[in-house]
């Protein structure tokens, strides 16, 4: 039996009872094509900072390395821990020291959930370059707390960089309906933009059978709301990806449906899997988080492990289970019930 050892981290908020409940699907997926998984849980989190004054311990990304893949709940606990120091401990080092330089999030309705657009037929795979861009980290402020404070944050966009994500996203429009959407915002920002622009275009040679079409972010905004139906993949650099996923996730009906998965696509480091942010702090005592994202975020990952036939039972489980109208509006349904009536589908 093929065993793949996952490094489970719950984290904060509504992170550990979305992890455990889609934890159990996946095992009894995996299982039922002869597989098994193994799960090694770290308390990585801002209870964890409280504790110990870090978010991980200084050898927790070589700990990590080992695993085939990281299952992640959420991380941020604002009340406590400043979000811009519980992110930059765990989550954002996790996904820049092991490459997972493409996040992929699928943006389509499940069956019976309706979304606000009172629209149906959209799936988009947006792409969002991972580890570099307005992400890069680089800046500082000087003259702190007088008149003449200055606060800079430099957009890094490197050629390897803009050129992997483009590549990433052609390979995906190749494999699914042929259509590339590459987002900047070229007609203001004038260096990283223009180049992002001029390796698409460049790469598009390479692509004769992908139909690439630039846009600008606050147009493909208003696209994402109002011709949904007119998009396949969408490519962008980090924060415009950040952004437009958030909305992604409000046109398919909200966060408990918005999975992701951060890819290293060489293999040379796990990838990391996990719902769109975030910890929900109103909620998460409640019960009733969506466990449908996180489930789904595991399907990506079963197939990352090479496990399609399992990664396809947990989808046909969840859209059987809100095809019967379960989980499809937000706080309808505890998690328990919801991740309960997932393993009924699943048989
Ligand atoms: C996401 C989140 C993170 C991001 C935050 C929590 C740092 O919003 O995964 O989309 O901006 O990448
Ligand atoms: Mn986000």
């Amino acid at each position: 039996m093929k065993t793949h050892d996952i490094a489970l981290i719950p984290g904060d908020g509504i992170g550990p009872a979305v992890i455990d409940a889609a934890w159990e699907v996946l095992q009894r997926a995996a299982s039922r094509h002869g597989a098994s998984l193994s799960a090694t849980r770290f308390p990585w989190s801002c209870d964890f900072y409280r504790q110990t004054g870090a978010m991980m311990p200084a050898d927790g990304i070589e700990t990590l390395r080992r695993f085939d893949a990281v299952f992640l709940g959420a991380v941020g606990w604002p009340a406590e821990v400043p979000d811009s120091v519980s992110l930059h401990g765990l989550l954002l080092p996790i996904r820049k020291a092991f490459r997972q330089y493409a996040n992929i999030r699928p943006h389509r309705l499940l069956p019976g959930v309706e979304g606000p657009l009172r629209k149906e037929g959209f799936d988009i795979l947006c792409i969002r370059e991972n580890t570099e861009g307005e992400y890069s980290g680089a800046g500082g402020r000087v003259h702190v707390g007088t008149p003449d404070e200055v606060a800079v944050e430099t957009a890094i966009f490197t050629r390897v960089g803009v050129e992997r994500i483009l590549r990433f996203g052609f390979e995906q429009a190749r494999a699914r309906r042929g259509k590339l959407a590459s987002v900047t915002k070229s007609n203001a920002q004038k260096h990283t933009m223009v180049f992002w622009d001029e390796m698409t275009q460049l790469l598009a040679a390479e692509y004769p059978d992908v139909e690439v079409t630039p846009y600008h972010i606050d147009a493909m905004a208003a696209r994402m709301v109002m011709a949904p139906e007119t998009l396949d993949v969408v490519v962008a650099s980090n924060l415009f990806g950040d952004i437009l996923t958030d909305l992604g996730a409000a046109i398919q009906g909200g966060l408990g449906f918005a999975a992701s998965a951060n890819i290293n696509p060489d293999r040379t480091a796990p990838s990391m899997f996990e719902p769109v942010h975030g910890s929900a702090p109103d909620i998460a005592h409640l019960g009733v988080a969506n466990p449908i994202a996180t489930i789904w975020s595991g399907a990506m990952m079963l197939e990352h492990l090479g496990e399609q036939g399992a990664a396809a039972d947990v989808m046909r489980a969840v859209e059987a289970t809100t095809g019967r109208g379960i989980g499809i509006r937000p706080g309808q349904d505890k998690t328990d019930a919801i991740a309960k009536a997932v393993l009924e589908a699943l048989g």
